[in-house]
């Protein structure tokens, strides 16, 4: 950590404080009722300043560090040595990467990985913070977690991921569950080995969360989940500020790694066969946008095109940010697959203007049209929130026909939750909770309905599909995904695990299709 990183920072130590573990039943009855404020002067001494929503939005696009000399401090080289770690991972592919890297982190610190909490010395949970049922979960796995660490003092419980980038989560746990060792931010984690050092011998919670917008860490290590399927960052952060949405918050600005970085991650998985790599970030259209060349994310898939990878996605695409470039270069093909994930969020021009989405329904349908146009056979998935405040039924009914006027495939939608410190929480709302679940029970029919329709579609037709492994509810069956992100059953021989096969579909269900084998490894162009 650099000194202008030190400064920064908004590092959170007990100091001298009393051992908040070894808190009596009476104390936490006092504890509960201190306020936040009086909390933290109590428990730190150094002064602490939240994350802060204010600052992030009014952060600049340069001052992004890129560091490629990330090392484990000696003292903690062989911590985990015959000792377990168990990651729990909620929410979205950036937080199931994030997962990755703390992985790679703890095993060369010499821990092995464990999926029997009993067995764990270390747990961490990396969280999410996009709605507040993500955040219920958490808080219930925190509380059943309670009675094993306080059967074993000794294992260090952490609070990772987004919300540690949240206040309000912090002063929680501080405040009701006392008995966590450790919280750590989103730009933190390559400090894991040393705030692990400090929770093991300093014997108090270690919190460690910096609202700053985050550099960018290269050569962190990673323990990926898999051999034939990868996550590579592209960028980090987004700076979009939808009005709903907490991300900008927890993960910091927009910054894009170095082209040249990234390549050479996909050369190096393409040496050790993975079969497909999904290029990872909040805002995928906008990279290359902070970098000081003129290059974007057609630049970069135009180059990746190039490396022999069967099969290449990117997640999460903005409407506003989709330019020509790339649509010209999703066109040529070859490893770049035509499915698409572009969330619209909203199918009234209204409701995404309050949204601050910055496109309309109308510039949404024609960058639909240029997709199909460049793209004829192109899938299209896409994101949608029901009851944004005062969304009227109108306004919802725009929804539905722009559902039904794209003919999205499938979609993941969403109730909208408040998020503290969001502009849209701050806003009256007069649409009652049943109103918002009946609109989603609709909606949910009518992405159903649409699904079982494009499934139907595939009936008779063989279709490429990356074997992954067995199906989860009978080892018998192997499955895996086409091109276009359709789940596949059917039976074959193990060897296959790993391999794009051709398979005949034989069945079709509202989101999977069954099939037969036609032949064994198929040669990918
Ligand atoms: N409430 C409901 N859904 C949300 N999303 C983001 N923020 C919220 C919120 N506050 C949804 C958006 C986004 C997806 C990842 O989560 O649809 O695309
Ligand atoms: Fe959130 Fe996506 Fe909007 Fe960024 S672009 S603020 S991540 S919904």
């Amino acid at each position: 950590m650099n000194e202008k990183q030190r400064l920064e920072s908004q590092q959170i130590r007990q100091g001298n404080s009393p051992d908040v573990k070894s808190e009596t039943n009476e104390n936490l009855n006092r504890l509960k009722k201190l306020s936040s404020d009086e909390l933290i002067s109590k428990y730190f001494q150094t002064t602490y300043e939240p994350p802060n929503l204010k600052k992030a939005r009014s952060r600049r696009k340069k001052d992004v560090d890129i560091h490629y000399d990330f090392d484990i401090p000696l003292e903690m080289k062989a911590a985990g040595k015959g000792k377990k770690f168990l990651i729990r991972t909620y929410g979205c592919q950036m937080n199931e990467h994030d997962t990755e890297v703390m992985a790679g982190i703890l095993t060369n610190m010499g821990y092995e990985s464990t999926d029997d909490t009993n067995e764990a010395d270390i747990i961490l949970l990396n969280t999410c913070a996009i709605r507040e049922n993500a955040e219920n979960k958490v808080f219930g796995e925190i509380g059943h977690l309670k009675p094993l660490k306080l059967e074993k003092p000794d294992l260090i419980l952490g609070v990772c991921g987004c919300m540690s980038q949240e206040e309000s989560v912090v002063n929680r746990i501080l405040k009701k569950h006392p008995f966590v060792d450790l919280i750590f931010g989103t730009h933190n984690i390559h400090r894991l080995p040393t705030l692990i050092n400090e929770a093991m011998f300093g014997k108090e919670m270690v919190v460690e969360v910096w609202s700053k917008e985050g550099d960018i860490i290269e050569n962190l290590p990673k323990v990926r989940n898999g051999k034939i399927k990868a996550w590579v960052n592209i960028m980090y952060g987004c700076d979009k500020f939808c009005t709903y949405c907490i991300v900008p918050y927890t993960r910091g600005k927009e910054r894009s790694r170095r082209p040249e970085d990234i390549i050479q991650e996909v050369r190096h998985l393409a040496a050790q066969g993975y079969k497909e790599i999904t290029l990872l970030g909040q805002n995928v259209n906008a990279y290359g946008k902070d970098l000081d060349i003129d290059y974007g994310l057609g630049d970069l898939m135009d180059e990746i095109h190039k490396i022999d990878i069967p099969r290449v996605r990117f997640t999460t695409s903005h409407p506003r940010d989709f330019d020509d470039r790339l649509i010209e270069v999703l066109a040529q093909g070859g490893n770049l697959l035509d499915h698409i994930h572009l969330p619209v969020q909203s199918g009234s021009s209204d409701i995404l203007r309050v949204m601050a989405r910055r496109y309309t329904r109308e510039d949404y349908l024609k960058l639909v049209r240029k997709i199909r146009e460049a793209m004829p056979n192109a899938t299209l998935t896409t994101d949608i929130i029901v009851g944004f405040p005062n969304e009227t039924d109108e306004q919802f009914e725009e929804t539905m026909s722009l559902v039904e006027e794209v003919g999205f495939e499938s979609a993941y939608t969403f109730i909208y939750s408040p998020r503290e410190g969001t502009p849209a929480a701050k806003w009256e709302d007069n649409i009652p909770m049943q109103v918002k679940k009946a609109r989603l029970q609709r909606l949910n029919a009518l992405v159903n309905k649409q699904s079982a329709e494009a499934m139907k579609k595939y009936e008779g037709q063989i279709v490429k599909v990356l074997v992954e492994g067995e199906s989860k509810k009978d080892p018998e069956v192997l499955s895996g995904y086409t091109e276009r992100n359709k789940l596949v059953n059917f039976k074959g021989p193990k060897s296959i695990i790993g391999e794009i096969v051709e398979v005949k579909i034989t069945n079709t269900k509202t989101w999977t299709l069954d099939g037969e084998l036609v032949e064994s490894v198929v040669e990918v162009n």
